[in-house]
């Protein structure tokens, strides 16, 4: 590597929910790191906003508006993103919804439906299109999903949200296994309670300080986490440095779970 080259110079990464929150803080870092970047979300505003200033600061990013709803429309999207990238190295499935926050006696199938589609099923059928694409290129890849301390502690008013996180962390694991030897690495980052659009409802800063200090939510680092925090640590899983960790789950919650 030339001194001047950053370390993922010549890659791309595919990032969904880049428009706002960790998949944007996601994307900034990347896209820091050399790497073109092609961002995968409904809010159309969101993405150009991004997309423009990467563009601006020298970088190369595409937005690509779509419904991770609609999982058939995947596989159209990722060709999108290869036709305009000529390769993919790197996926971030960042997109995802809390859904509504009923207990579970209340709980609508139909909100059932949606939290599963987005934070389960989309992600499966991206890793599906874009590993197939690694493999044919001849291996190589990283894959980072983004579950959710809910996915691992009980928590009221979500199950739902936390069933399908948790589906998405063992999803990690069994494409790492069936991925591996394709020298791809699958791993989840599973963060606690962050500061982004999702969790407006909270309220201020003083409100999120509340949160970190008492309660279910409570950190051992007495600090809320950022979403650059957390695109810290995707970046991390896509550098060389972590080459030899798979199948694993980060938690990325200052403390918050620890196993
Ligand atoms: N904020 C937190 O406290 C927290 C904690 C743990 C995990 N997470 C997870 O982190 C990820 C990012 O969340 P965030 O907090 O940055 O939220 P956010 O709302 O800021 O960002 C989510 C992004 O996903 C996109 N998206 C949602 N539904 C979509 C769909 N149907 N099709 C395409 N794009 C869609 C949104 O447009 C948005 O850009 C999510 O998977 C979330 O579950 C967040």
């Amino acid at each position: 590597m030339a001194n001047h080259e950053l370390p993922l110079t010549g890659q791309v990464a595919l990032i969904t929910g880049g428009a706002s929150g960790i998949g944007e803080a996601a994307v900034n870092m990347i896209s820091g790191a050399g790497a073109a970047v092609a961002l995968l979300d409904r809010d159309q505003e969101g993405m150009k906003s991004v997309a423009t200033a990467i563009e601006q600061a020298g970088g190369r990013a595409t937005a690509h508006v779509i419904d991770l709803l609609d999982t058939d429309s995947i596989a159209d999207s990722v060709a999108e993103v290869l036709s305009a990238h000529g390769r993919i190295d790197i996926l971030v499935n960042a997109a995802g919804i809390s859904g509504n926050s009923d207990e579970i006696l209340e709980q609508s199938e139909e909100n059932w439906d949606r939290v599963q589609t987005i934070n389960l099923k989309a992600p499966f059928r991206l890793i599906q299109q874009v590993g197939r694409h690694m493999v044919e290129r001849g291996g190589g890849g990283r894959i980072v999903n983004i579950t959710s301390s809910s996915a691992h502690r009980a928590r009221q008013s979500i199950a739902p949200y936390g069933a399908a996180k948790a589906g998405l962390a063992q999803l990690t694991r069994t494409a790492a296994a069936d991925l591996g030897r394709h020298g791809i690495n699958v791993n989840a980052i599973a963060p606690g309670v962050t500061k982004t659009p999702m969790t407006k409802g909270i309220g201020d800063d003083a409100a999120f300080q509340v949160l970190v200090e008492e309660g279910p939510l409570a950190n051992l680092l007495h600090r809320p986490s950022l979403p650059e925090d957390v695109a810290d640590t995707v970046l991390y899983l896509c550098l060389p440095g972590s080459r030899q960790i798979t199948g694993q789950t980060i938690h990325l919650s200052a403390g918050a779970v620890t196993a």
